[in-house]
């Protein structure tokens, strides 16, 4: 029992030391003797494949499951959650650029991130309805991500593929 009290009054104490030290580490930008190095990334696939292989793929998955005729399982919920989230990792490639000879200009136009974001927006309200089993969401999350696609292809997407890769479906 003397030992609980001891614990509970040094509890505070540990608490205010813990809490230096992560303010010590934060400020001096190093985690123990390491330093905090930021590393350039850059994916080693170009947008164009991004498009063909993750993206395409994944809104067809959400657009099929929202379609009138659809009546999704729970297996057919499951998919469209990982194809939310497939969508929504996306994003990331898509700010950063890859290696498409196009990939660092169309990355640095605010209406390219604009329409990321859109693209975003879409997909994780498919990822809620998924996860609500909301198939009058999920539909009204397909409407809005075939938008953003649109919208972005109409402005960027040039006549024929810059890598020639192309959606096999
Ligand atoms: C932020 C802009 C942007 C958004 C959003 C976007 N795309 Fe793209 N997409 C592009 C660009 C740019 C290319 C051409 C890439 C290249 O050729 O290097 C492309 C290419 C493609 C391609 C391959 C080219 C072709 O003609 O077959 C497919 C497929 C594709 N996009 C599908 C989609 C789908 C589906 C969505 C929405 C779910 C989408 N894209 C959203 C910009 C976008």
């Amino acid at each position: 029992m003397q030992g609980q009290s001891y614990l509970r009054k040094m509890q505070p104490m540990l608490l205010g030391v813990l809490a230096g030290l992560l303010v010590a580490c934060t400020q001096s930008g190093t985690v123990g003797e390491r330093p905090q190095a930021i590393v350039p990334f850059t994916p080693d696939i170009s947008i164009n494949e991004i498009m063909v292989a993750q993206i395409d793929h994944a809104a067809y998955a959400i657009w099929d499951a929202g379609s009138p005729d659809a009546n999704p399982t729970a297996e057919a919920w499951q998919e469209v959650e990982q194809h939310a989230i497939q969508l929504i990792s996306s994003r990331a490639a898509l700010t950063m650029g890859g290696t498409g000879v196009n990939d660092a200009m169309w990355i640095a136009q605010r209406s390219w991130r604009e329409y990321v974001l859109d693209m975003n927006e879409a997909s994780v309200m498919a990822l809620t309805s998924a996860r609500n089993q909301d198939k009058q969401m999920l539909t009204r999350a397909g409407d809005l991500l075939v938008e953003s696609c649109l919208a972005c292809h109409q402005q960027f997407k040039p006549e024929i593929p810059t890598e020639g890769y192309l959606r096999g479906r």
